[in-house]
Protein backbone atom coordinates (compact mmCIF):
# COMPACT_ATOMS: atom_id res chain seq x y z
CA UNK A 1 0.00 0.00 0.00
CA UNK A 2 1.52 3.49 -0.95
CA UNK A 3 2.24 5.64 1.97
CA UNK A 4 2.48 9.15 3.10
CA UNK A 5 3.49 11.02 6.14
CA UNK A 6 2.33 14.27 7.59
CA UNK A 7 4.27 16.95 10.21
CA UNK A 8 1.94 18.53 12.60
CA UNK A 9 3.69 20.51 15.92
CA UNK A 10 1.95 22.00 18.70
CA UNK A 11 0.08 25.88 18.40
CA UNK A 12 -1.42 26.21 21.90
CA UNK A 13 1.34 24.70 23.72
CA UNK A 14 -0.87 23.59 26.71
CA UNK A 15 -3.89 22.23 24.78
CA UNK A 16 -1.84 20.18 21.94
CA UNK A 17 0.50 18.97 23.93
CA UNK A 18 -2.37 17.72 26.23
CA UNK A 19 -3.91 15.62 23.22
CA UNK A 20 -0.48 13.96 22.80
CA UNK A 21 0.61 13.88 26.97
CA UNK A 22 -2.27 14.06 29.07
CA UNK A 23 -0.05 14.42 32.21
CA UNK A 24 2.67 16.51 30.77
CA UNK A 25 0.00 19.27 29.63
CA UNK A 26 -1.59 19.19 33.12
CA UNK A 27 1.97 19.94 34.90
CA UNK A 28 3.72 22.18 32.47
CA UNK A 29 2.89 25.57 31.82
CA UNK A 30 3.17 27.00 28.27
CA UNK A 31 6.67 28.72 29.05
CA UNK A 32 8.34 25.77 30.54
CA UNK A 33 6.79 23.76 27.08
CA UNK A 34 8.08 26.27 25.06
CA UNK A 35 11.42 25.81 26.92
CA UNK A 36 11.49 21.95 27.06
CA UNK A 37 10.24 21.74 23.23
CA UNK A 38 14.47 22.56 22.27
CA UNK A 39 15.42 19.47 23.69
CA UNK A 40 12.11 17.31 23.09
CA UNK A 41 13.00 14.57 19.77
CA UNK A 42 10.28 14.12 17.34
CA UNK A 43 7.37 12.59 18.58
CA UNK A 44 5.33 9.06 16.59
CA UNK A 45 1.60 10.35 16.77
CA UNK A 46 -0.43 8.00 15.00
CA UNK A 47 -1.42 5.83 11.82
CA UNK A 48 -3.85 7.36 9.78
CA UNK A 49 -6.14 4.19 7.95
CA UNK A 50 -9.33 4.50 5.83
CA UNK A 51 -8.44 7.08 3.05
CA UNK A 52 -9.63 5.57 -0.49
CA UNK A 53 -9.69 7.25 -3.51
CA UNK A 54 -13.19 7.66 -4.56
CA UNK A 55 -12.13 7.48 -8.22
CA UNK A 56 -9.99 4.49 -8.35
CA UNK A 57 -10.63 2.78 -5.23
CA UNK A 58 -7.20 2.72 -4.02
CA UNK A 59 -6.29 3.10 -0.30
CA UNK A 60 -2.87 4.42 1.59
CA UNK A 61 -2.40 4.20 5.03
CA UNK A 62 -0.26 7.76 6.51
CA UNK A 63 1.58 7.94 9.74
CA UNK A 64 1.10 11.90 11.76
CA UNK A 65 4.77 12.71 13.56
CA UNK A 66 5.33 16.01 15.34
CA UNK A 67 8.10 18.38 15.36
CA UNK A 68 7.98 19.45 18.81
CA UNK A 69 8.46 23.12 18.38
CA UNK A 70 6.24 25.93 18.93
CA UNK A 71 5.46 28.97 16.55
CA UNK A 72 7.28 31.09 18.54
CA UNK A 73 10.37 29.05 19.24
CA UNK A 74 10.41 28.13 15.43
CA UNK A 75 10.62 32.44 15.27
CA UNK A 76 13.14 32.49 18.32
CA UNK A 77 15.21 29.76 17.37
CA UNK A 78 17.98 30.57 14.68
CA UNK A 79 16.90 28.90 11.03
CA UNK A 80 18.91 25.74 11.21
CA UNK A 81 18.57 24.90 14.39
CA UNK A 82 14.82 24.79 13.31
CA UNK A 83 15.56 22.90 9.83
CA UNK A 84 17.79 20.59 12.00
CA UNK A 85 14.46 19.51 14.39
CA UNK A 86 11.55 19.25 11.18
CA UNK A 87 14.64 17.29 8.95
CA UNK A 88 14.97 14.93 12.15
CA UNK A 89 11.35 14.51 11.79
CA UNK A 90 11.50 14.08 8.42
CA UNK A 91 13.93 11.15 8.78
CA UNK A 92 11.52 9.53 11.19
CA UNK A 93 8.71 9.44 8.09
CA UNK A 94 11.44 8.11 6.25
CA UNK A 95 12.17 5.32 8.53
CA UNK A 96 8.53 4.67 9.05
CA UNK A 97 8.40 4.50 5.05
CA UNK A 98 6.70 7.14 3.87
CA UNK A 99 6.88 7.59 0.01
CA UNK A 100 5.80 11.32 0.37
CA UNK A 101 6.20 13.91 3.74
CA UNK A 102 3.97 17.04 4.11
CA UNK A 103 5.10 19.98 6.02
CA UNK A 104 2.07 21.00 8.25
CA UNK A 105 1.30 24.84 9.60
CA UNK A 106 4.99 26.92 10.49
CA UNK A 107 7.09 23.69 9.54
CA UNK A 108 5.96 25.16 6.21
CA UNK A 109 6.32 28.84 6.71
CA UNK A 110 9.86 28.70 8.24
CA UNK A 111 12.48 30.09 5.94
CA UNK A 112 12.90 29.08 2.71
CA UNK A 113 9.37 26.93 2.66
CA UNK A 114 10.66 23.78 2.74
CA UNK A 115 13.69 24.04 -0.37
CA UNK A 116 16.40 23.23 2.36
CA UNK A 117 14.22 20.66 4.27
CA UNK A 118 13.32 18.58 1.25
CA UNK A 119 17.31 19.07 0.13
CA UNK A 120 18.42 17.26 3.05
CA UNK A 121 15.76 14.66 3.02
CA UNK A 122 15.14 11.31 0.59
CA UNK A 123 11.49 11.16 0.35
CA UNK A 124 9.80 13.92 -1.62
CA UNK A 125 8.41 16.82 0.33
CA UNK A 126 5.31 18.83 0.19
CA UNK A 127 4.15 22.17 2.12
CA UNK A 128 0.25 21.84 0.75
CA UNK A 129 0.13 25.44 0.09
CA UNK A 130 -1.04 24.96 -3.24
CA UNK A 131 -4.41 23.21 -2.09
CA UNK A 132 -4.80 25.33 0.63
CA UNK A 133 -5.14 28.37 -1.56
CA UNK A 134 -7.91 26.09 -4.01
CA UNK A 135 -9.71 25.82 -0.50
CA UNK A 136 -9.31 29.02 1.07
CA UNK A 137 -10.70 31.15 -2.52
CA UNK A 138 -13.45 28.14 -2.61
CA UNK A 139 -14.48 28.73 1.01
CA UNK A 140 -14.53 32.43 0.65
CA UNK A 141 -16.90 32.13 -2.83
CA UNK A 142 -19.03 29.89 -1.17
CA UNK A 143 -19.37 31.70 1.82
CA UNK A 144 -20.07 34.84 0.05
CA UNK A 145 -23.04 33.06 -1.99
CA UNK A 146 -24.83 31.92 1.57
CA UNK A 147 -24.20 35.65 2.98
CA UNK A 148 -26.03 36.54 -0.52
CA UNK A 149 -23.23 39.07 -1.26
CA UNK A 150 -22.85 39.53 -4.77
CA UNK A 151 -18.88 38.63 -5.72
CA UNK A 152 -18.59 40.25 -8.88
CA UNK A 153 -19.66 43.94 -7.39
CA UNK A 154 -17.94 42.85 -3.57
CA UNK A 155 -14.93 44.65 -1.97
CA UNK A 156 -12.56 42.07 -0.83
CA UNK A 157 -9.18 41.97 1.14
CA UNK A 158 -6.47 39.77 1.69
CA UNK A 159 -4.05 40.38 4.50
CA UNK A 160 -0.54 38.66 4.05
CA UNK A 161 -1.11 39.76 0.37
CA UNK A 162 2.45 39.21 -0.22
CA UNK A 163 3.23 35.61 1.75
CA UNK A 164 3.20 32.41 -0.24
CA UNK A 165 -0.65 31.72 0.25
CA UNK A 166 -1.79 35.34 -0.16
CA UNK A 167 -0.14 36.04 -3.22
CA UNK A 168 -2.13 33.39 -5.11
CA UNK A 169 -5.24 33.82 -2.86
CA UNK A 170 -5.04 37.55 -4.31
CA UNK A 171 -4.37 36.34 -7.86
CA UNK A 172 -7.50 34.22 -8.34
CA UNK A 173 -9.89 36.78 -5.94
CA UNK A 174 -8.77 39.76 -8.84
CA UNK A 175 -10.48 37.79 -10.98
CA UNK A 176 -13.65 37.41 -9.14
CA UNK A 177 -14.50 40.53 -7.11
CA UNK A 178 -14.86 44.52 -8.16
CA UNK A 179 -12.31 45.69 -5.81
CA UNK A 180 -9.24 43.87 -3.95
CA UNK A 181 -7.32 45.11 -1.38
CA UNK A 182 -4.49 44.10 -0.62
CA UNK A 183 -2.40 44.56 2.51
CA UNK A 184 0.53 43.72 4.11
CA UNK A 185 3.38 45.36 6.25
CA UNK A 186 5.86 46.48 3.16
CA UNK A 187 4.16 48.59 0.99
CA UNK A 188 7.33 48.59 -1.52
CA UNK A 189 6.80 44.46 -1.89
CA UNK A 190 2.83 44.95 -2.07
CA UNK A 191 3.11 47.41 -4.44
CA UNK A 192 4.91 45.02 -6.58
CA UNK A 193 2.38 42.41 -6.21
CA UNK A 194 -0.09 45.24 -7.26
CA UNK A 195 2.26 45.66 -10.34
CA UNK A 196 2.57 41.95 -11.42
CA UNK A 197 -1.45 41.26 -11.35
CA UNK A 198 -2.34 44.41 -12.32
CA UNK A 199 -2.45 43.67 -16.33
CA UNK A 200 -4.85 40.54 -16.06
CA UNK A 201 -7.07 41.55 -12.92
CA UNK A 202 -10.86 41.82 -13.37
CA UNK A 203 -10.58 44.28 -9.77
CA UNK A 204 -9.59 47.27 -9.36
CA UNK A 205 -5.94 46.51 -6.74
CA UNK A 206 -5.46 48.71 -4.02
CA UNK A 207 -2.67 48.49 -1.78
CA UNK A 208 -2.72 49.28 1.93
CA UNK A 209 -0.73 48.42 5.07
CA UNK A 210 -3.49 49.98 7.18
CA UNK A 211 -5.47 47.38 8.80
CA UNK A 212 -8.82 49.91 8.98
CA UNK A 213 -9.42 49.77 5.40
CA UNK A 214 -11.20 46.45 6.41
CA UNK A 215 -14.01 48.74 7.30
CA UNK A 216 -14.40 48.58 3.29
CA UNK A 217 -14.38 45.09 2.52
CA UNK A 218 -17.25 42.43 2.74
CA UNK A 219 -14.94 39.64 1.64
CA UNK A 220 -11.50 38.99 3.75
CA UNK A 221 -9.15 36.64 3.42
CA UNK A 222 -6.77 36.30 6.23
CA UNK A 223 -3.40 34.88 5.70
CA UNK A 224 -0.22 36.11 7.73
CA UNK A 225 2.28 34.24 9.67
CA UNK A 226 2.05 36.50 12.62
CA UNK A 227 2.21 34.69 15.94
CA UNK A 228 -1.03 36.83 17.70
CA UNK A 229 -4.13 38.24 16.16
CA UNK A 230 -3.88 40.73 13.86
CA UNK A 231 -7.66 41.47 12.76
CA UNK A 232 -10.01 42.82 15.68
CA UNK A 233 -13.74 43.48 16.05
CA UNK A 234 -14.01 47.48 15.91
CA UNK A 235 -12.51 47.22 11.85
CA UNK A 236 -14.95 45.35 10.47
CA UNK A 237 -17.90 46.15 8.18
CA UNK A 238 -21.14 44.38 9.20
CA UNK A 239 -22.37 41.85 7.49
CA UNK A 240 -18.73 40.94 6.08
CA UNK A 241 -17.33 37.47 5.70
CA UNK A 242 -13.74 36.52 7.07
CA UNK A 243 -11.83 33.57 6.13
CA UNK A 244 -8.85 32.73 8.37
CA UNK A 245 -6.79 30.48 6.87
CA UNK A 246 -3.74 31.33 9.15
CA UNK A 247 -1.99 29.19 12.08
CA UNK A 248 -2.25 30.33 15.02
CA UNK A 249 -5.25 32.63 13.45
CA UNK A 250 -5.29 35.90 12.49
CA UNK A 251 -9.10 36.75 13.52
CA UNK A 252 -8.89 37.55 17.23
CA UNK A 253 -11.50 35.40 19.70
CA UNK A 254 -12.84 38.60 20.83
CA UNK A 255 -14.51 39.41 16.97
CA UNK A 256 -16.51 35.75 18.17
CA UNK A 257 -17.83 37.32 21.21
CA UNK A 258 -18.48 41.12 19.91
CA UNK A 259 -19.90 40.68 16.70
CA UNK A 260 -22.80 38.83 15.58
CA UNK A 261 -23.48 40.61 12.30
CA UNK A 262 -20.13 38.90 11.27
CA UNK A 263 -19.53 35.37 9.90
CA UNK A 264 -15.93 34.08 10.87
CA UNK A 265 -15.02 30.72 8.76
CA UNK A 266 -11.58 28.98 9.36
CA UNK A 267 -9.99 28.11 5.95
CA UNK A 268 -8.65 25.43 4.74
CA UNK A 269 -11.31 22.42 5.96
CA UNK A 270 -12.09 19.96 3.95
CA UNK A 271 -13.79 15.88 3.59
CA UNK A 272 -11.23 13.34 3.10
CA UNK A 273 -12.36 10.49 1.29
CA UNK A 274 -13.22 7.27 2.67
CA UNK A 275 -13.98 5.59 5.87
CA UNK A 276 -10.34 7.58 7.50
CA UNK A 277 -9.70 7.29 11.12
CA UNK A 278 -6.59 9.46 12.11
CA UNK A 279 -6.20 7.96 15.50
CA UNK A 280 -5.53 11.59 17.54
CA UNK A 281 -7.48 14.29 18.07
CA UNK A 282 -6.18 17.47 16.09
CA UNK A 283 -9.25 19.82 16.74
CA UNK A 284 -11.90 18.70 13.29
CA UNK A 285 -14.43 16.55 13.74
CA UNK A 286 -14.21 12.72 12.30
CA UNK A 287 -13.25 12.55 8.70
CA UNK A 288 -11.96 16.15 8.03
CA UNK A 289 -8.67 17.58 7.33
CA UNK A 290 -6.74 20.28 6.88
CA UNK A 291 -6.22 21.18 3.12
CA UNK A 292 -2.24 20.97 3.74
CA UNK A 293 -2.76 17.64 4.87
CA UNK A 294 -5.26 16.70 2.12
CA UNK A 295 -2.84 18.11 -0.88
CA UNK A 296 -0.28 15.12 0.44
CA UNK A 297 -3.09 12.47 0.74
CA UNK A 298 -4.03 13.40 -2.77
CA UNK A 299 -0.72 13.18 -3.88
CA UNK A 300 -0.33 9.82 -2.91
CA UNK A 301 -3.63 8.67 -3.99
CA UNK A 302 -2.30 10.18 -7.56
CA UNK A 303 0.87 8.17 -6.88
CA UNK A 304 2.60 11.32 -7.53
CA UNK A 305 5.71 10.80 -5.17
CA UNK A 306 7.78 14.54 -6.20
CA UNK A 307 8.37 17.23 -4.49
CA UNK A 308 5.19 19.23 -5.31
CA UNK A 309 4.88 22.85 -3.32
CA UNK A 310 8.10 24.25 -2.54
CA UNK A 311 9.26 27.73 -1.55
CA UNK A 312 7.41 30.83 -1.33
CA UNK A 313 6.71 31.16 -5.05
CA UNK A 314 3.44 29.32 -6.22
CA UNK A 315 2.23 28.71 -8.68
CA UNK A 316 -1.40 28.93 -10.20
CA UNK A 317 -1.35 26.51 -12.42
CA UNK A 318 0.13 24.28 -9.27
CA UNK A 319 -3.05 25.40 -7.67
CA UNK A 320 -5.20 24.09 -10.44
CA UNK A 321 -3.93 20.89 -11.06
CA UNK A 322 -3.95 20.48 -7.04
CA UNK A 323 -7.40 21.51 -6.95
CA UNK A 324 -8.57 18.98 -10.12
CA UNK A 325 -6.46 15.84 -8.46
CA UNK A 326 -8.10 16.51 -5.14
CA UNK A 327 -11.33 16.74 -6.19
CA UNK A 328 -11.16 13.34 -8.51
CA UNK A 329 -9.92 11.50 -5.13
CA UNK A 330 -13.15 12.71 -3.67
CA UNK A 331 -11.88 15.46 -1.19
CA UNK A 332 -14.65 18.21 -0.76
CA UNK A 333 -14.79 21.72 0.49
CA UNK A 334 -16.59 20.98 4.46
CA UNK A 335 -19.04 22.85 5.96
CA UNK A 336 -18.15 25.85 7.71
CA UNK A 337 -16.69 26.09 11.37
CA UNK A 338 -15.36 28.91 13.21
CA UNK A 339 -13.57 29.10 16.35
CA UNK A 340 -13.23 25.22 16.41
CA UNK A 341 -17.20 25.18 16.07
CA UNK A 342 -19.36 23.99 13.52
CA UNK A 343 -20.96 26.94 11.52
CA UNK A 344 -25.13 26.40 10.98
CA UNK A 345 -27.70 27.16 8.73
CA UNK A 346 -29.14 28.83 11.37
CA UNK A 347 -25.90 30.97 12.63
CA UNK A 348 -25.69 32.60 9.30
CA UNK A 349 -29.48 33.59 8.88
CA UNK A 350 -28.53 35.03 12.47
CA UNK A 351 -26.02 36.85 11.55
CA UNK A 352 -27.52 37.89 8.42
CA UNK A 353 -30.40 39.28 9.99
CA UNK A 354 -28.24 41.23 12.28
CA UNK A 355 -26.33 42.75 9.65
CA UNK A 356 -29.24 43.74 8.22
CA UNK A 357 -30.35 45.29 11.67
CA UNK A 358 -26.94 47.56 11.62
CA UNK A 359 -27.50 48.55 8.40
CA UNK A 360 -31.06 50.21 8.71
N1 LIG B 1 -5.09 26.20 7.09
C1 LIG B 1 -4.17 25.49 6.44
O1 LIG B 1 -4.44 24.38 5.92
C2 LIG B 1 -2.78 26.07 6.29
C3 LIG B 1 -1.85 25.47 5.42
C4 LIG B 1 -0.58 26.04 5.28
C5 LIG B 1 -0.25 27.20 5.99
N2 LIG B 1 -1.17 27.76 6.83
C6 LIG B 1 -0.88 29.00 7.57
O2 LIG B 1 -0.90 30.10 6.66
C7 LIG B 1 -0.13 31.19 7.21
C8 LIG B 1 0.73 31.85 6.13
O3 LIG B 1 1.61 30.91 5.55
P1 LIG B 1 2.59 31.37 4.34
O4 LIG B 1 3.39 30.16 4.00
O5 LIG B 1 1.83 32.08 3.28
O6 LIG B 1 3.54 32.41 5.11
P2 LIG B 1 4.55 33.52 4.50
O7 LIG B 1 4.90 33.21 3.10
O8 LIG B 1 5.63 33.66 5.50
O9 LIG B 1 3.65 34.85 4.45
C9 LIG B 1 3.23 35.45 5.63
C10 LIG B 1 2.55 36.77 5.36
O10 LIG B 1 2.15 37.28 6.64
C11 LIG B 1 2.65 38.60 6.81
N3 LIG B 1 2.95 38.81 8.24
C12 LIG B 1 3.83 38.15 9.00
N4 LIG B 1 3.80 38.59 10.27
C13 LIG B 1 2.86 39.57 10.30
C14 LIG B 1 2.36 40.42 11.31
N5 LIG B 1 2.84 40.37 12.57
N6 LIG B 1 1.37 41.31 11.00
C15 LIG B 1 0.88 41.37 9.74
N7 LIG B 1 1.32 40.60 8.73
C16 LIG B 1 2.31 39.71 9.00
C17 LIG B 1 3.89 38.66 5.94
O11 LIG B 1 4.11 40.01 5.62
P3 LIG B 1 5.55 40.63 5.30
O12 LIG B 1 5.64 40.55 3.82
O13 LIG B 1 5.46 41.99 5.81
O14 LIG B 1 6.56 39.77 6.04
C18 LIG B 1 3.44 37.83 4.73
O15 LIG B 1 2.63 38.60 3.87
C19 LIG B 1 0.60 30.60 8.39
O16 LIG B 1 -0.10 30.97 9.58
C20 LIG B 1 0.49 29.09 8.19
O17 LIG B 1 0.55 28.37 9.41
C21 LIG B 1 -2.42 27.23 6.97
Amino acid sequence: MDTFAFIIHPIDPKRDVSRKFPWLGRVLNERQIDFFSTFFPPVFISEIEGITSQATGKQVKGWFIACPYTPKRMLELPECTVYRKIIQTGRLAEKLGAQILGLGAYTSVVGDAGVTIANALEVPVTTGDSYTVTVAVDAIREAARVMEIPLQESTAAVVGATGAIGSVCAELLADDVARLYLIGRREAALEELRDRLKPGARAELIVSTQMDVLAEAQLILTVTSALHDVIHPEVLRSGSVVCDVARPRDVSAMVAAARDDILVIDGGMVDVPGPVDFHFNFGFPPGKAYACMAETIALALEGRFEDYTLGKHLTRARVEEIGLLARKHGFRLSGFRSFEREVTPQHIETVRRNAKKTHT
